[in-house]
Protein backbone atom coordinates (compact mmCIF):
# COMPACT_ATOMS: atom_id res chain seq x y z
CA UNK A 1 0.00 0.00 0.00
CA UNK A 2 1.17 3.33 -1.00
CA UNK A 3 0.81 6.68 1.01
CA UNK A 4 0.58 9.50 -0.76
CA UNK A 5 0.32 13.64 0.80
CA UNK A 6 0.85 15.76 -2.60
CA UNK A 7 -0.92 15.84 -5.66
CA UNK A 8 1.81 14.84 -7.43
CA UNK A 9 2.48 11.50 -5.61
CA UNK A 10 -1.32 10.86 -6.35
CA UNK A 11 -1.01 11.57 -10.21
CA UNK A 12 2.05 9.19 -10.81
CA UNK A 13 1.02 6.41 -9.06
CA UNK A 14 -1.80 6.35 -10.60
CA UNK A 15 -0.57 7.38 -13.72
CA UNK A 16 1.16 3.51 -13.34
CA UNK A 17 -2.03 1.96 -12.43
CA UNK A 18 -3.75 3.29 -15.64
CA UNK A 19 -0.77 2.00 -17.88
CA UNK A 20 -1.62 -1.65 -16.42
CA UNK A 21 -4.91 -0.37 -17.26
CA UNK A 22 -6.80 -1.48 -13.85
CA UNK A 23 -10.01 -0.31 -13.12
CA UNK A 24 -10.22 1.78 -10.08
CA UNK A 25 -12.33 2.44 -6.73
CA UNK A 26 -12.43 5.23 -4.85
CA UNK A 27 -13.63 5.38 -1.08
CA UNK A 28 -13.61 9.46 0.25
CA UNK A 29 -13.53 9.60 3.88
CA UNK A 30 -12.55 12.38 6.65
CA UNK A 31 -10.16 8.93 8.63
CA UNK A 32 -10.58 7.89 11.93
CA UNK A 33 -11.66 4.94 9.89
CA UNK A 34 -14.34 2.22 11.39
CA UNK A 35 -16.05 -1.00 10.02
CA UNK A 36 -18.27 1.41 8.35
CA UNK A 37 -15.16 2.98 6.51
CA UNK A 38 -14.20 -0.64 5.95
CA UNK A 39 -17.19 -2.23 4.25
CA UNK A 40 -16.68 0.28 1.36
CA UNK A 41 -13.29 -0.23 1.46
CA UNK A 42 -13.94 -4.10 1.02
CA UNK A 43 -16.45 -3.18 -1.62
CA UNK A 44 -14.23 -1.13 -3.70
CA UNK A 45 -11.63 -3.87 -3.48
CA UNK A 46 -13.52 -6.81 -4.29
CA UNK A 47 -14.98 -5.01 -7.56
CA UNK A 48 -12.03 -2.94 -8.72
CA UNK A 49 -8.51 -4.02 -9.21
CA UNK A 50 -7.68 -0.68 -7.49
CA UNK A 51 -8.77 0.79 -4.76
CA UNK A 52 -7.66 4.54 -3.48
CA UNK A 53 -9.02 5.88 -0.11
CA UNK A 54 -8.80 9.68 0.50
CA UNK A 55 -8.25 10.60 4.03
CA UNK A 56 -8.62 14.78 4.58
CA UNK A 57 -11.14 16.35 6.54
CA UNK A 58 -12.17 19.02 4.84
CA UNK A 59 -12.74 22.59 6.84
CA UNK A 60 -14.73 23.49 3.97
CA UNK A 61 -17.89 21.90 5.43
CA UNK A 62 -17.52 22.41 8.61
CA UNK A 63 -19.32 25.61 10.22
CA UNK A 64 -17.98 28.27 12.06
CA UNK A 65 -19.47 26.55 15.65
CA UNK A 66 -18.96 22.42 14.71
CA UNK A 67 -16.29 20.24 15.45
CA UNK A 68 -13.19 20.52 12.49
CA UNK A 69 -10.74 21.26 15.73
CA UNK A 70 -11.88 18.35 17.67
CA UNK A 71 -12.82 15.86 14.97
CA UNK A 72 -11.06 12.80 15.76
CA UNK A 73 -7.89 11.92 13.90
CA UNK A 74 -5.75 8.75 14.29
CA UNK A 75 -3.48 8.22 11.22
CA UNK A 76 -1.73 4.97 12.23
CA UNK A 77 -4.43 3.15 12.86
CA UNK A 78 -6.15 4.04 9.60
CA UNK A 79 -3.33 3.45 7.32
CA UNK A 80 -3.23 -0.17 9.29
CA UNK A 81 -7.32 -0.21 9.15
CA UNK A 82 -6.71 0.15 5.12
CA UNK A 83 -3.98 -2.00 4.09
CA UNK A 84 -6.26 -4.88 6.21
CA UNK A 85 -8.89 -3.72 3.83
CA UNK A 86 -7.23 -4.17 0.92
CA UNK A 87 -6.66 -0.12 -0.16
CA UNK A 88 -3.30 0.01 -2.86
CA UNK A 89 -3.27 3.77 -2.46
CA UNK A 90 -3.85 6.28 0.64
CA UNK A 91 -4.21 9.87 -0.30
CA UNK A 92 -3.54 11.51 3.11
CA UNK A 93 -3.06 15.69 1.60
CA UNK A 94 -2.96 18.48 4.12
CA UNK A 95 -4.92 21.19 3.92
CA UNK A 96 -2.61 23.57 2.20
CA UNK A 97 -2.06 20.86 -0.32
CA UNK A 98 -5.80 20.63 -1.43
CA UNK A 99 -6.21 24.26 -0.73
CA UNK A 100 -3.29 25.91 -1.47
CA UNK A 101 -5.11 29.50 -1.15
CA UNK A 102 -8.79 30.38 -0.57
CA UNK A 103 -10.84 28.35 -3.61
CA UNK A 104 -12.98 30.41 -5.33
CA UNK A 105 -15.29 28.36 -6.81
CA UNK A 106 -17.74 25.93 -5.17
CA UNK A 107 -20.11 23.01 -6.31
CA UNK A 108 -23.31 24.05 -5.34
CA UNK A 109 -26.41 21.43 -6.08
CA UNK A 110 -29.68 22.95 -5.29
CA UNK A 111 -33.04 21.83 -4.08
CA UNK A 112 -31.60 18.03 -2.07
CA UNK A 113 -29.93 20.34 -0.27
CA UNK A 114 -32.82 22.15 1.17
CA UNK A 115 -33.67 20.42 3.97
CA UNK A 116 -32.26 17.80 6.66
CA UNK A 117 -28.34 18.46 6.85
CA UNK A 118 -28.80 20.73 4.28
CA UNK A 119 -30.75 22.91 6.18
CA UNK A 120 -29.52 22.75 9.69
CA UNK A 121 -25.39 22.47 8.46
CA UNK A 122 -25.77 25.74 6.08
CA UNK A 123 -23.13 25.37 3.36
CA UNK A 124 -22.48 22.24 4.62
CA UNK A 125 -23.15 20.18 0.89
CA UNK A 126 -21.53 23.00 -0.93
CA UNK A 127 -17.91 22.25 1.07
CA UNK A 128 -18.77 18.74 0.33
CA UNK A 129 -19.65 19.22 -3.32
CA UNK A 130 -16.44 21.20 -3.74
CA UNK A 131 -14.07 18.46 -2.05
CA UNK A 132 -15.81 15.82 -3.70
CA UNK A 133 -15.25 17.06 -7.01
CA UNK A 134 -11.67 17.95 -6.40
CA UNK A 135 -10.66 14.33 -5.66
CA UNK A 136 -13.14 12.90 -8.56
CA UNK A 137 -10.77 15.00 -10.68
CA UNK A 138 -7.54 14.21 -8.78
CA UNK A 139 -8.28 10.49 -8.59
CA UNK A 140 -10.32 9.72 -11.66
CA UNK A 141 -11.91 6.79 -10.13
CA UNK A 142 -14.29 4.46 -12.38
CA UNK A 143 -16.17 3.73 -9.10
CA UNK A 144 -17.02 5.81 -6.06
CA UNK A 145 -18.49 4.17 -2.56
CA UNK A 146 -20.30 6.20 -0.54
CA UNK A 147 -22.50 5.20 2.66
CA UNK A 148 -26.03 5.38 2.98
CA UNK A 149 -25.61 6.46 6.76
CA UNK A 150 -25.07 10.14 4.94
CA UNK A 151 -27.95 9.42 2.18
CA UNK A 152 -28.70 12.86 1.76
CA UNK A 153 -24.47 13.10 0.85
CA UNK A 154 -25.46 10.00 -1.71
CA UNK A 155 -28.19 11.99 -3.49
CA UNK A 156 -26.11 15.45 -3.11
CA UNK A 157 -23.01 13.73 -5.04
CA UNK A 158 -25.21 11.26 -7.59
CA UNK A 159 -27.31 14.74 -8.50
CA UNK A 160 -23.86 16.69 -9.12
CA UNK A 161 -22.40 13.36 -10.59
CA UNK A 162 -25.54 13.35 -12.93
CA UNK A 163 -25.40 17.16 -13.94
CA UNK A 164 -21.77 17.50 -14.31
CA UNK A 165 -20.87 14.26 -16.67
CA UNK A 166 -18.37 13.34 -13.85
CA UNK A 167 -17.27 9.75 -15.21
CA UNK A 168 -17.95 7.82 -12.66
CA UNK A 169 -19.84 5.34 -11.45
CA UNK A 170 -21.59 5.92 -7.42
CA UNK A 171 -22.18 3.23 -5.48
CA UNK A 172 -24.18 3.53 -2.03
CA UNK A 173 -23.20 1.23 0.41
CA UNK A 174 -25.17 -0.22 3.29
CA UNK A 175 -25.12 1.23 7.10
CA UNK A 176 -22.83 -0.59 9.29
CA UNK A 177 -24.07 -0.58 13.20
CA UNK A 178 -23.03 -2.06 16.29
CA UNK A 179 -24.72 -4.62 17.75
CA UNK A 180 -27.65 -2.81 19.73
CA UNK A 181 -28.28 -0.82 16.18
CA UNK A 182 -26.46 2.17 16.78
CA UNK A 183 -25.19 3.54 13.41
CA UNK A 184 -21.29 3.22 13.39
CA UNK A 185 -19.94 6.67 12.86
CA UNK A 186 -16.45 8.62 14.12
CA UNK A 187 -18.50 11.21 16.12
CA UNK A 188 -19.66 8.19 18.30
CA UNK A 189 -16.58 8.47 20.56
CA UNK A 190 -17.61 11.68 22.19
CA UNK A 191 -20.84 10.12 23.89
CA UNK A 192 -20.27 9.42 27.22
CA UNK A 193 -21.35 6.32 28.77
CA UNK A 194 -25.27 7.17 29.53
CA UNK A 195 -25.28 9.26 26.28
CA UNK A 196 -24.14 6.13 23.71
CA UNK A 197 -26.63 3.98 25.80
CA UNK A 198 -29.47 6.26 25.44
CA UNK A 199 -28.21 6.65 21.20
CA UNK A 200 -29.62 3.53 20.16
CA UNK A 201 -33.08 5.54 20.28
CA UNK A 202 -32.48 6.33 16.90
CA UNK A 203 -32.25 2.92 15.21
CA UNK A 204 -34.80 1.43 17.91
CA UNK A 205 -37.50 4.25 16.26
CA UNK A 206 -36.62 3.71 12.67
CA UNK A 207 -37.13 0.04 13.22
CA UNK A 208 -40.53 0.93 15.03
CA UNK A 209 -41.02 3.41 12.43
CA UNK A 210 -40.93 0.43 9.80
CA UNK A 211 -43.82 -0.97 11.52
CA UNK A 212 -46.33 2.42 11.87
CA UNK A 213 -45.44 3.13 8.07
CA UNK A 214 -47.66 0.27 7.23
CA UNK A 215 -50.44 1.10 9.67
CA UNK A 216 -54.01 1.43 8.34
CA UNK A 217 -54.66 5.28 8.03
CA UNK A 218 -50.91 6.19 8.96
CA UNK A 219 -49.86 9.92 7.62
CA UNK A 220 -46.43 11.29 7.08
CA UNK A 221 -47.44 13.96 9.66
CA UNK A 222 -48.71 11.19 12.38
CA UNK A 223 -45.79 9.19 11.52
CA UNK A 224 -43.62 12.24 12.17
CA UNK A 225 -45.02 13.17 15.38
CA UNK A 226 -44.85 9.28 16.59
CA UNK A 227 -41.34 9.41 16.18
CA UNK A 228 -40.44 12.53 17.92
CA UNK A 229 -42.46 11.17 20.77
CA UNK A 230 -40.48 8.49 21.03
CA UNK A 231 -36.99 9.93 20.49
CA UNK A 232 -38.10 12.60 23.41
CA UNK A 233 -38.40 9.70 25.86
CA UNK A 234 -34.28 9.88 25.76
CA UNK A 235 -33.63 12.49 28.52
CA UNK A 236 -30.38 13.42 26.95
CA UNK A 237 -31.86 13.70 23.23
CA UNK A 238 -32.56 16.78 21.88
CA UNK A 239 -33.86 16.30 17.77
CA UNK A 240 -32.40 18.82 15.30
CA UNK A 241 -35.25 17.22 12.66
CA UNK A 242 -37.00 13.94 11.91
CA UNK A 243 -38.59 13.99 8.76
CA UNK A 244 -40.34 11.90 6.00
CA UNK A 245 -39.55 12.52 2.33
CA UNK A 246 -39.31 11.34 -0.89
CA UNK A 247 -35.88 9.55 -1.67
CA UNK A 248 -33.46 10.36 -3.22
CA UNK A 249 -35.33 13.76 -4.55
CA UNK A 250 -35.40 14.11 -0.74
CA UNK A 251 -39.06 16.57 -1.69
CA UNK A 252 -41.54 16.73 1.24
CA UNK A 253 -45.10 14.77 0.64
CA UNK A 254 -47.88 16.03 2.04
CA UNK A 255 -48.08 16.40 5.58
CA UNK A 256 -51.44 14.41 5.49
CA UNK A 257 -50.66 12.05 2.67
CA UNK A 258 -51.53 8.31 3.42
CA UNK A 259 -48.30 6.80 3.72
CA UNK A 260 -49.90 3.45 2.19
CA UNK A 261 -50.48 5.10 -0.86
CA UNK A 262 -46.98 6.92 -1.58
CA UNK A 263 -46.01 4.36 -4.16
CA UNK A 264 -42.24 5.78 -4.26
CA UNK A 265 -39.19 5.20 -2.03
CA UNK A 266 -39.30 7.22 0.83
CA UNK A 267 -36.51 7.84 3.59
CA UNK A 268 -36.83 8.64 7.24
CA UNK A 269 -33.89 10.68 8.53
CA UNK A 270 -33.22 11.87 11.70
CA UNK A 271 -30.95 14.19 13.53
CA UNK A 272 -30.87 14.21 17.41
CA UNK A 273 -28.15 15.82 19.53
CA UNK A 274 -26.82 14.35 23.22
CA UNK A 275 -25.40 16.71 24.75
CA UNK A 276 -22.56 18.75 21.79
CA UNK A 277 -22.73 15.58 19.82
CA UNK A 278 -24.97 14.86 16.62
CA UNK A 279 -25.92 11.82 15.23
CA UNK A 280 -27.67 11.07 12.28
CA UNK A 281 -29.36 8.05 10.83
CA UNK A 282 -31.72 6.93 8.68
CA UNK A 283 -33.94 3.94 6.62
CA UNK A 284 -35.07 4.20 3.51
CA UNK A 285 -38.22 2.59 2.18
CA UNK A 286 -38.41 1.15 -1.24
CA UNK A 287 -41.74 1.47 -3.11
CA UNK A 288 -43.53 -1.81 -3.18
P1 LIG B 1 -16.80 10.40 6.55
O1 LIG B 1 -17.80 10.91 7.54
O2 LIG B 1 -15.45 10.01 7.02
O3 LIG B 1 -17.45 9.19 5.81
C1 LIG B 1 -16.80 8.58 4.73
C2 LIG B 1 -17.75 7.58 4.09
O4 LIG B 1 -18.04 6.54 5.02
C3 LIG B 1 -19.10 8.23 3.70
O5 LIG B 1 -19.50 7.76 2.42
C4 LIG B 1 -20.01 7.73 4.81
O6 LIG B 1 -21.38 7.67 4.43
C5 LIG B 1 -19.44 6.35 5.06
N1 LIG B 1 -19.86 5.85 6.38
C6 LIG B 1 -19.72 6.46 7.59
N2 LIG B 1 -20.30 5.72 8.56
C7 LIG B 1 -20.82 4.62 7.95
C8 LIG B 1 -21.56 3.48 8.42
N3 LIG B 1 -21.87 3.32 9.70
N4 LIG B 1 -21.93 2.56 7.50
C9 LIG B 1 -21.64 2.72 6.18
N5 LIG B 1 -20.94 3.76 5.69
C10 LIG B 1 -20.54 4.71 6.56
O7 LIG B 1 -18.66 11.54 4.49
C11 LIG B 1 -17.56 12.07 4.63
O8 LIG B 1 -16.57 11.52 5.42
C12 LIG B 1 -17.19 13.35 3.92
O9 LIG B 1 -18.32 14.16 3.75
C13 LIG B 1 -16.50 13.12 2.53
C14 LIG B 1 -17.43 12.40 1.54
C15 LIG B 1 -15.19 12.33 2.71
C16 LIG B 1 -16.14 14.50 1.90
O10 LIG B 1 -15.29 15.20 2.73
Amino acid sequence: MIVCRTKAELKERLAQLRKQDRSVGFVPTMGYLHEGHASLMRQSAAENEATVLSIFVNPLQFGPNEDLDRYPRDEERDLALAEECGADIVFLPSVEEMYPSKPLTSVIVNQVTDRLCGASRPGHFDGVGTVVSKLFHLVQPDRAYFGLKDAQQVAVISQMVDDLNFPVEIVPCSIVREPDGLALSSRNVYLNAEQRRQAVVLSQTLSDAAEWLSEDGMTVERLIARVKVQIAKASESAIDYAELLYYPSLQPPAANAPIRSIGQSIIVALAVKFGGTRLIDNRIFEAS
